[in-house]
């Protein structure tokens, strides 16, 4: 593995090894010892788009394993104002840093940067794509809290259309054995043909529904936020703003644990925050182990 860029690059043993060595890190930040897996190597995050979790995540596991950070959060101080081209930041900045962490608004925007790289690309985010380095640690969230990954009934709930890391984390399940889908969302927002295609093509079981109601056995419920920003006319955001907002009437019955990736803007009700199933603030701590493993896997191979 060269680059972290779609999901559906790597094998299912990648995936299992990441999660593995992602323990590890878990482990070994528990002991708080610095850790000099990468003294020396930079770590450029070019944040295209906004970002507090992965970016903040990715430079705490650099700096966790001894290396140090350069990189951009807004781009008005950046030369693409002059109008430079994505490629020829790529081929600049890829001779400053060791590794490269992008998040750009265009869908196929950290493949391109891939092409142009000298070093490892990982992808944090391109458009309504994916979100790779998210579904790690979403996976290892599963792994961790529910003890495996193989099995799992699983209900998307929300924007299931403009969700990178919903259709990643389909594609990264449907390598595991008989997880269940189920998905929640309205007609407008419903997941794209060609992540439904790819369940078929495995002949995984899924459901499709518009009202927010749980099955009893589920063993995750995967909330997701409406992705405004991608909605090419405001006026359909409007109508289907605040659709589903989970609370703890829907979950009465229910032993799933609640994740999301956030932000969260208004679609689960704050009082679901103290429930010991709800683990989205722990899903995103989960982030600092999984990226260092990660970081350390494309550094030190
Ligand atoms: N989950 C996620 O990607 O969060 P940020 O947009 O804050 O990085």
């Amino acid at each position: 593995m060269k680059h972290l860029i779609s999901i559906r690059d790597i094998k299912k043993e990648d995936i299992l090894k990441i999660l593995e060595k992602s323990e590890e890190m878990e482990k070994l930040l528990q002991t708080n010892k610095a850790i000099k897996r990468l003294d020396g190597k930079i770590l450029g995050t070019l944040f295209f788009e906004p970002s507090t979790r992965t970016r903040l995540s990715f430079e705490t596991a650099m700096k966790r394993l001894g290396g140090s950070v350069i990189g951009f959060t807004d781009i008005k101080n950046t030369s693409t104002m002059k109008g430079e081209s994505l490629k020829d930041t790529i081929r600049v900045i890829s001779g400053y840093v060791d590794i490269i962490a992008i998040r750009h608004p265009k869908d196929g925007a950290s493949r391109l940067a891939s092409e142009y790289s000298k070093v490892p690309v990982i992808n944090a985010g391109d458009g309504s794509n994916q979100h790779p380095t998210q579904t790690l640690l979403d996976l290892y969230t599963i792994k961790r809290e529910i003890g495996k990954i193989d099995g799992i009934k699983i209900c998307f709930v929300g924007d299931l259309k403009y969700g990178r890391t919903v259709h990643s984390l389909c594609y990264a399940l449907s390598m595991f054995k008989n997880v269940e889908f189920h998905f929640i969302a309205p007609d407008e927002l419903k997941l794209p043909r060609e992540v439904i295609a790819e369940l078929e093509r495995k002949d995984l079981t899924y459901y499709e529904y518009k009202d927010m109601e749980f099955k009893d056995d589920l063993d995750i419920i995967y909330m997701t936020r409406i992705q405004k920003e991608r909605f090419p006319d405001l006026a359909e955001y409007e109508k289907v703003k605040g659709i589903y907002k989970l609370t703890k009437k829907h979950i009465l019955n229910s032993k799933a644990i609640i994740m999301h990736p956030l932000p969260r803007v208004d679609e689960i009700d704050e009082s679901v925050d103290n429930l010991p199933q709800s683990k989205y603030f722990k899903q995103s701590f989960y982030g600092v182990p999984v990226r260092m493993a990660i970081l350390d896997m494309l550094l030190n191979k």
